[in-house]
Order: C-alpha cells, then structure tokens, then sequence
C-alpha cells in the first residue's frame, strides 16, 4: 500500500511518496547553508532547535538548478533535505515542511514524518492579495495575521489599498490635514446603495467620529514583518478617481476648488482630482515621494478605476481640463485620464517604480510603465490586444473579488478560475491573480476572515499550480486539515462556502454586516 501524502495547499507540482519515515525530536538540528537560515528560522520556531547547530537531520542546500522561488523536499530514513536557488524557495520549503509537521503523528515530543519526495515552483510570480482599509480600518494585528496566513499558502504581494473616498489611511508629513480631515469620517459604517445597511445601523445611532491611518513607523514595522516571510507590500493611492478624502482636506485640488467631506456613503462620486492645474501634479507627486519611501519594491498601484463622474466635469465645466484636452491635442476625458497617469507613472518610473492601474483607467494612450490589473470584465479581444502590449494581474470581480456572497461567489468558482475565459489565451502575458476584499460591507475582523477563508486557499492552489494538477474534489478535501487549522486560530472562516443559499432583500454581491447574516452557527453548518 503507498505511503498517505500530507495536505497541502497549494498542491505542489510534483509529489510522491517514500517508503521511509524519519523522527524529528525536540533534539533535531535544522543546518543552513549561510543564505538560507531565515528560512531554517522559520522551522526552528515550531521546532525549537536552533538554526545555527553543528550537524543536523533537516538540511537547508543550495542549488541552482532549482526554479526562482521553487524548492524541493526530500524525506526518507536519513532525515530532510530541502534545496532551493533562492530564499524565497528555501522559505517556501519550510513552509511545506511545517504544514507536514503539523499533520504528523506525534507521541511523547516526537512527531514522525512520513516520507516523501517533493519538487515544486509557482505557475505565477504575482500571487497577491487586496485589503481595503480606507472605507473600514483593521489595524496592524489583523493585517499580521493575514499575512501569516498569506505566507502559509505561498502568496507573495500584499496589495494596501490605503485610500479611498472614506479615508485616507497613512500618515502625510508633507500634507497633515490628509490625516487631520482626511483620516476622519463622521460616522463608521457606511450607507447608500445597494447596502441594508440603512435598515441595521442608522448614521443617526452613530456616535463616535471614525478616524484611523497608520503612521509611518507603524507601515514600516508592517513592511518588515511581510518581507521575513517574502511577501512585498504594494501601496495604492487611488487616483485621480475616489479621492474625496484628499478634497475634503485639500479642496483646491478639485475642478473649480469647492471641496466635499470625506464620504460615508458607498458609491462612485464626482469629487476627482483635476488633471488641468499643474497644482495637481505637485501635490501627487510630493505625496507619492513620501509613500514611495516607505515601500521598497517595485510595483506601486495608483488605481485608475472609476473616475467617469469627474470625466463629466471636466470636460462640460472645467476651462482648465477643458485647455489641457486642447493642448494635449486629445478628444475625450478618458483620455486625459491616461494624461494624468501617463505623467505620474513617468514620475514613479524615475523612483524605480512600474505602475499597476485598475483596467478601467487603462486607455489607448496609456505608456507601457503599467501593469493592468483587471477587475471588470471587458471584451475578450480588447484584453487579448492589451496583453499583447503590457502584463496583467487578473482579478476579475466575478472569481476573485471575496467581499461578495458565497452565494454569488461559491468557493470552486474560485478555484475554477481559468484565464482563457477572459480572452487570455497566452499565460506569459500574466503576472499572476490576486483576491480583493473591499470593505464597504466587512466592517471588522471576523467578517473579514469569513469573507476571504477559505476562498483564499482556493486563489493560492490557482496561483500556485500548474492548471493540469489542479482538481476541486481533490482541494476540498486537503482544505480538512486547514479548517482544523483555523478552527485552532479561532478564524471565523465561513463553513458555507459550498451552499447556494440566497439573504432576502440583500444584494447577491456582498456579504452582511459583522457577517451576521453568514455567521458561522449549528443549524446552518454544511
Ligand atoms: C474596483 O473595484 N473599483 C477596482
Ligand atoms: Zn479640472
């Protein structure tokens, strides 16, 4: 009879079974090659051995011939090998070893690993994930945990969205009422269409003002806690569109400079940032400088997405939009959008940035500095000519956007996701997915955990594995031993990830409030 394999998501490219085992005790070593004991550090934490010992049974090599981010494990009777041509692998390693330690028999302080021979590498090299924090605000603990979750499926961009028509949420030196208005709201939840929120929290019964952002030594604390565990931070600043929190505390930044509050209803408004005062430019890319500072990678994300109520001011009653569409010899205010983000990407380009824009915001005219990051669906032939000229991140909202029900979004439609679909026909042109979690409706942590667990394990098995290894039955089934886990960590994860079941008088696309609707109890557990 072959050896049983351990649960693991995502499924590794290739793994089979040894006919040995191999007993790691409170006594085992784990040795590194020099380049590789943070990676080791990562297992000596469960482990409690030291990383720096003699000799040892859990081997860290290097090898060169191992694909980027890619290792491979062996198991048999003499102990554990993982080799990898980079710390990203050799982390990823540990990580497959400690998802099999967990899962290994333990007796008197020893656990017993069954064994098995591994090789394994990502499909994509963006494997990411979206929190927004400007319409609600979770704070460094959630995020950390998220990212320990993240860093346990192997996904390796956390994607911030950190500003929003309902808030602003890092901190600005250069421009402080960004924090002092901007920052602030006058109620918590938010109201407008499509939510019921109306109808279980009334903004009249809201007493405390809501102000939140992080400061920079706490972006910078977060930042070095994601890179121990390969993960990089992509900020966004949503421009020129959802930029109400920026108006609200600098009004001179809009068409005819009368500015609005910071907003708490849902929606798209029209308070966008002008794109014919040279003003404009200044300020963007004084803030950028600051947010550029903070983030060392080299995607920045300046959003793009719905900006077409501005698109109608500027165009009927804004004389200095309506010169620069003159000047720039252009027709339509869709395009001086690509202006706009045109000049800024140049800008973050010279910082050694390259630009990720919602699809949307992505015209004719838009420069090769961006990546386009897809979310609404477009023709297929508009996407197959893009992809000719610039990479994607694929997010469409109809797999991948986690803040809508399990009803509209069940958890195989996530993990069925395939890119032909959406008129990619050629996998090189794709940097990779990411899952998005906006927080119109998930108001607090355990929404949130209910809303992205376990469609994140979903998102990462497609990130991860090759197309042809995939197979839902097979994933749901390895997903056992994760519920266990985040039963263990107390993670709100929504057991009903698999029922069609409809909330009357809810829209189908989001989830309720503190997932009351959807939260986990006995008599609806599937
Ligand atoms: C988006 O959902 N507006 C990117
Ligand atoms: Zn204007």
């Amino acid at each position: 009879m072959k050896a049983p394999k351990y649960s693991i998501i995502p499924k590794p490219q290739r793994y089979d079974t040894v006919d040995a085992s191999f007993t790691v005790t409170s006594e085992t070593q784990v040795l590194c090659v020099p380049e590789f004991v943070e990676a080791g550090k990562f297992l000596t934490d469960y482990l409690k051995t030291k990383a720096d010992a003699s000799d040892g049974a859990i081997k860290f090599n290097k090898d060169a011939s191992v694909p980027k981010e890619g290792y491979t494990l062996r198991i048999d009777e003499n102990g554990v090998v993982i080799t990898a041509s980079d710390c990203a692998g050799a982390f990823y390693g540990a990580v497959t070893l400690k998802i099999m330690l967990m899962q290994s028999k333990k007796e008197s302080g020893k656990a017993t690993l069954l064994g098995a021979d591994i090789y394994d590498y990502p499909r994509f090299s963006y494997r990411g994930g979206m929190i927004d924090e400007s319409r609600h605000f979770f704070g460094a603990e959630t995020i950390k945990q998220t990212l320990d979750n993240m860093a346990l499926l192997k996904l390796n961009k956390f994607h911030w969205h950190l500003s929003d028509d309902q808030g602003f949420r890092i901190e600005s030196e250069k421009y402080p009422l960004l924090n002092f208005v901007g920052s602030k709201r006058k109620y918590e939840h938010l109201q407008g269409k499509d939510l019921p929120l109306s109808k279980i929290c009334k903004h009249e019964e809201e007493e405390n003002e809501y102000f939140h952002y992080y400061t920079k030594n706490e972006i910078r604390e977060i930042v070095e806690y994601a890179k121990k565990m390969h993960i990089d931070i992509i900020p966004e600043i949503d421009l020129p569109g959802h930029t109400s929190c920026m108006i609200a505390a600098y009004p001179e930044l809009v068409c005819g400079g009368e500015g609005c509050e910071v907003v708490t209803e849902n929606g798209v408004f029209k308070n966008v940032l002008c794109p014919g005062k040279e003003h404009t430019y200044e300020f963007v890319e004084n803030l950028l400088s600051e947010v550029v500072e903070l983030f060392p990678y080299k995607y920045f994300h300046i959003g793009g997405d719905e900006a077409q109520l501005g698109h109608k001011v500027w165009k009927n009653d804004c004389p200095d939009c309506q010169k620069a569409i003159e000047d720039n010899n252009i027709k339509t205010a869709a395009e001086l959008q690509s202006v706009f983000m045109n000049r800024i990407s140049d800008f973050l380009k010279s910082k050694g940035k390259t630009c990720i824009a919602w699809n949307d915001g992505i015209t004719d005219i838009a420069n090769d500095n961006f990546v386009c990051h897809y979310w609404i669906l477009r023709n297929p032939l508009w996407v197959k000519k893009e992809s000719k000229k610039r990479s994607f991140i694929l997010s469409p909202s109809t797999h991948f956007y986690f803040d809508m029900s399990y009803s509209c979004m069940p958890l195989k439609k996530t993990y069925k996701f395939n890119e032909a679909k959406f008129g990619i026909t050629d996998d090189s042109s794709v940097l990779g997915v990411e899952f998005e979690a906006w927080s119109e409706w998930i108001t607090d942590k355990e929404t949130l955990e209910f809303s992205i667990y376990p469609r994140m394990f979903a998102l990462a098995e497609v990130a991860w594995t090759k197309e042809k290894y995939k197979n839902f039955k097979d994933f749901y089934k390895r997903l056992d031993f994760f519920k266990l886990y985040m039963k263990s960590k107390n993670i709100n994860y929504s057991r009903l990830e698999k029922k069609k079941f409809g909330i009357k008088n809810v829209s189908c696309y989001h989830l309720g409030v503190k997932g009351n609707e959807y939260k986990y109890n006995e008599t609806l557990k599937g």
